[in-house]
């Protein structure tokens, strides 16, 4: 299974966002993970597809755009023609969320799905077969720099195992929120095999070796 590594730009110094964007692609990123939140889902706006734009312009990795919206089907095709290369959804969100994930994967991008640590994990098995990632919240969402959910580490086990069990083995288990090296290797021996963090890695100096690490121990770590 492919371990990748997504620095989340929300930790990063917005005075210096394509410094920032370009910080993370050279140091080795595997993605660049970005926070769309829109005041009424989550309690915070952040950015739009401007900001997408701009990355998609500054950076060659790809863009993993997680809309934490209440009606991402009103907005899903402004952040496909800015650049978003997979496109995670909340199952909470407000609108026909299997329809929802079609039509981003007809407009070229690739569709995930989000839980929120408390929803559990039967609410997604009608969608398993049309996405190619499930984004496991680790923090309740909204905000950086928050303290990992380790009672959320059971229900990737579960995830994992249903995937496993029903033909979907290579489903992409991503997981955000808290993430560093302690906690990383933990979802990965839960079966998550895709990493978001924010804080940990964009307040490194330096983030070549902190990524590399990450994706050792990860690897290392991982059971399918
Ligand atoms: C939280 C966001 C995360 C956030 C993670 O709502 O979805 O992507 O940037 O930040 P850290 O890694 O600082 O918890
Ligand atoms: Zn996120």
């Amino acid at each position: 299974m492919q371990i990748q590594i997504l620095p989340s730009l929300l930790a990063a110094d917005f005075g210096a966002l394509r410094a920032e964007a370009l910080r993370a692609e050279n140091s080795g990123a595997d993605l660049l993970h970005l926070d769309i939140m829109d005041a009424h889902f989550v309690p915070n706006l952040s950015m739009g597809p401007d900001v997408v734009k701009m990355c998609k312009q500054a950076i060659s990795i790809p863009l993993s755009v997680h809309l934490m919206m209440t009606r991402p089907d009103q907005y899903f095709i402004n952040f496909i023609e800015a650049g978003a290369d997979t496109l995670q959804i909340h199952i909470e969100a407000d609108c026909d969320v299997p329809k929802t994930l079609e039509r981003i994967r007809e407009h070229g991008a690739i569709p995930g799905i989000t839980l929120n640590p408390e929803t559990p994990a039967q609410m997604i098995w009608p969608v398993l077969g049309i996405v190619d990632e499930v984004l496991c919240m680790t923090v309740h969402p909204g905000y950086g720099g928050q303290s990992f959910m380790r009672e959320v580490l059971p229900k990737i086990r579960e995830i994992r195992d249903y995937a496993n069990a029903n033909g979907a083995e290579e489903l992409g288990i991503m997981v955000d929120g808290g993430i560093d090296e302690a906690t990383a290797v933990e979802c990965a021996q839960a079966g998550a095999n895709l990493f978001v963090a924010g804080t940990s890695l964009y307040r490194q100096p330096d983030m070549v070796p902190a990524i590399r690490r990450m994706r050792q121990m990860a690897s290392e770590a991982f059971v399918s």
